[in-house]
Order: structure tokens, then C-alpha cells, then sequence
């Protein structure tokens, strides 16, 4: 089962977007598995860049993510990962598209309100960073058979 990691970044939160944020995804037919809101660290927000350590705004990044409240998220689905991706947007709100979350709902790539995985090997990284295993619920939704038109 296709798990991605999604986080509402601090701009998110304090702007009243979770509920919002999390509808689109649910609505689409994406489960969620996994949540919890922390501040994370400036470490923490550090390991979770990581590959960004060598980009001019890495340290202002981290220093927003770490600035406040985070929701952070596991989702799963068919495709969830390049899916979730699509629903997020560009990650410059100027050219996400119309209809994307953050063309919709963000104006500037430094609050851009949300992340998610960019692919199979990051979502898993990025799992285990934000999450312990206990805290992923396996659960099957009555849905799954309308969403997916199997038994
Ligand atoms: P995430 O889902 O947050 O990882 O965004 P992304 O995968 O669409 O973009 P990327 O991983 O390349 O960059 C991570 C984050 O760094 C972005 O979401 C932005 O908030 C920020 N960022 C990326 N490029 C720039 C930039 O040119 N300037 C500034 N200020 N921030 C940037
Ligand atoms: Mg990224």
C-alpha cells in the first residue's frame, strides 16, 4: 500500500487551512493513516531538508518550519505519492496551477503551506523521521470498494 508523507507547514496552520488542506485530500479518496501536530526542532526541521543543506534560503527554512505548529501526515492510496504531489501544486505558488492547493490557497514559495514527498524513497525517509511504526493505523475504509471498485 502506497504511503506519502504530508505535512501543513506552520503558514498553513496558523491561517486556518488544516481542515481545508485535509478535506481535498480525503475527498479525492486518499486515506489518512497518520497524524499529529508538533513544533518541530530546528534540528528536526534540518534532517527533514537535509537535501536542501547547500541552497541559499535552506537556513530560513528551516527556521520557518521549525517556527510553530506543523500538522504532519502519512496518507495512503493508489499513486498517492506523485498524486499528492499534483494536488499540492508547483512549488512556486505563482506558477502552481489554479485548483492546486497551493494555487488555490499560497502566494510565495517561502509559505507555501504545505509539503509532500517528492518520491517513493523520500516518503519512506520521511516516514520514519516524522513518525514511529505504532503510530500508522492500518484500517480499511467501507469506501475503499466504491474507490477503487474492488472487494
Ligand atoms: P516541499 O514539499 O516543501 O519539499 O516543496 P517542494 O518539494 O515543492 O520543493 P523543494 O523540496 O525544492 O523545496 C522545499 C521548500 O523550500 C519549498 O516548499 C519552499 O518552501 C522552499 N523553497 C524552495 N525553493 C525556494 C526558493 O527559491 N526560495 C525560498 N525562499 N524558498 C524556497
Ligand atoms: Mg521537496
Amino acid at each position: 500500500n502506497e504511503r506519502t508523507f504530508i505535512a501543513i507547514k506552520p503558514d498553513g496552520v496558523q491561517r486556518g487551512l488544516v481542515a481545508e488542506i485535509i478535506s481535498r485530500l480525503e475527498r479525492k479518496g486518499f486515506k489518512l493513516v497518520a497524524i499529529k501536530i508538533t513544533v518541530p526542532s530546528k534540528e528536526f526541521a534540518q534532517k527533514h531538508y537535509h537535501d536542501l543543506k547547500d541552497r541559499p534560503f535552506f537556513n530560513g527554512l528551516c527556521q520557518f518550519l521549525s517556527s510553530g505548529p506543523v500538522v504532519a501526515m502519512v496518507w495512503e492510496g493508489e499513486g498517492v505519492i506523485k498524486y499528492g504531489r499534483k494536488l499540492i501544486g508547483a512549488t512556486n505558488p505563482q506558477a502552481s496551477e489554479p485548483g492546486t492547493i497551493r494555487g488555490d490557497l499560497a502566494v510565495v514559495v517561502g509559505r507555501n503551506i504545505i509539503h509532500g514527498s517528492d518520491g517513493p524513497e523520500t516518503a519512506k525517509d520521511e516516514i520514519n523521521l516524522w513518525f514511529k511504526p505504532q503510530e500508522l493505523v492500518n484500517y480499511k475504509s467501507n469506501e475503499e470498494k466504491w474507490i477503487y471498485g474492488v472487494n
